[in-house]
């Protein structure tokens, strides 16, 4: 019987995100979700951590602790993605207001609280959104990098280009400054690039399957992703949108869903056309060392096998 790995969920929901936390609750025996701390990205803070308080209650864990972190980016102006997400970050499924608490205090004091208290090498952070909330943890406490166990991010591309410009993903252009902090902290990286996230597409036959499963969360679910995958539909023509954020926790559930290799990657901090674009060095031309384990390849099926079968157990 293996421990169940603990985790906390930086996260900016984002029906994307809602997918991720979904799959994490619905693994209670491989994830302890320790906490998640919400900061701003699709949507402005106020709704992201409404949002995650939303996400728990569907999923009928209204003891799962909550935080609110960075409202905005450590230098630039927020950007956000209401024309991805809805102007609630979670259009899609009528939902109620949550009625679970907010925890007081502030997400990053949460981070290196409980990195510092938690033995060292057993907490992974899972970053689905900006890593605002990350490097401000190790600005404040650097001496928590050499405390975490794994970053698991979703962020970054790199042969797939961008989908915020054309260089850069969304995640690590809110806030690349914050980016370029984790990325130079020698935290054991997995890098999950839009070269993986744009390969698991929301089927229809895929969605109909959540949604047959006719809980209120995976309906809910299904109705978050069809509202969810219409942007991405038009932009490239495809059968669904691409859902990013579960392969976060997909990859803790089974790596084996996963191919990449260890590379180096630096982000773009200073010319606005390429800012925040994650420079990878796939074929080791640079002789930098690598930082990052960047995944390249995933099974399509078997992801959303694992995401509808945990959905199920909600
Ligand atoms: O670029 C996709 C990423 O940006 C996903 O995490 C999505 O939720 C948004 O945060
Ligand atoms: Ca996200």
């Amino acid at each position: 019987m293996t421990v169940p790995r603990k985790i906390i969920i930086d996260t900016d929901p984002g029906q994307d995100d809602a997918a991720a936390i979904m799959l994490a609750l619905g693994s209670p025996a491989e994830v302890h979700v320790l906490g998640i701390t919400a900061v701003a990205g699709n949507v402005p803070l106020a709704l992201t951590e409404r949002n995650v308080r939303i996400i728990c209650e569907l999923c009928a864990r209204p003891d799962i602790k909550v935080f609110a972190g960075a409202d905005r980016p450590l230098s630039r102006s927020l950007v956000t993605a209401e024309h991805v997400h809805g102007k609630t970050g979670l259009d899609g499924p009528e939902l109620t207001e949550p009625t679970m608490p907010l925890q007081p205090g502030h997400a990053v004091d949460f981070i290196i609280e409980t990195l510092l208290s938690e033995a060292p090498g057993t907490v992974t952070l899972c970053t689905l959104g900006a890593l605002t909330n990350i490097a401000l943890a190790l600005t404040k406490a650097p001496e928590i990098a050499s405390r975490v166990r794994e970053l698991v991010m979703m962020g970054g591309g790199f042969f797939e280009g961008g989908n915020i410009t054309p260089a850069a993903e969304f995640n690590i252009y809110v806030d690349p400054q914050a980016a370029d902090i984790v990325f130079k902290s020698g935290i054991p990286i997995v890098m999950m690039p839009l070269d993986v996230t744009h390969r698991v597409l929301t089927h229809k036959a895929r969605v109909e399957k959540i949604k047959a499963i006719r809980s209120p969360a995976a309906v809910a679910m299904a109705e978050m992703l069809e509202f969810f995958e219409r942007f991405d539909i038009e932009k490239y023509g495809s059968d669904g949108g691409p859902l990013h954020d579960p392969t976060v926790i997909a990859y803790l559930l089974r790596p084996d869903l996963f191919k990449g290799r260890d590379c180096n990657v630096e982000i773009e901090t200073k010319s606005e056309l390429t800012m925040g674009m994650t420079v990878v060095d796939w074929w080791r031309v640079t002789g930098r060392n690598p930082n990052a384990r960047v995944m390249r390849e995933v099974d399509a099926d078997g992801f959303f096998e694992l995401l509808t079968e945990r959905l199920a157990r909600l």
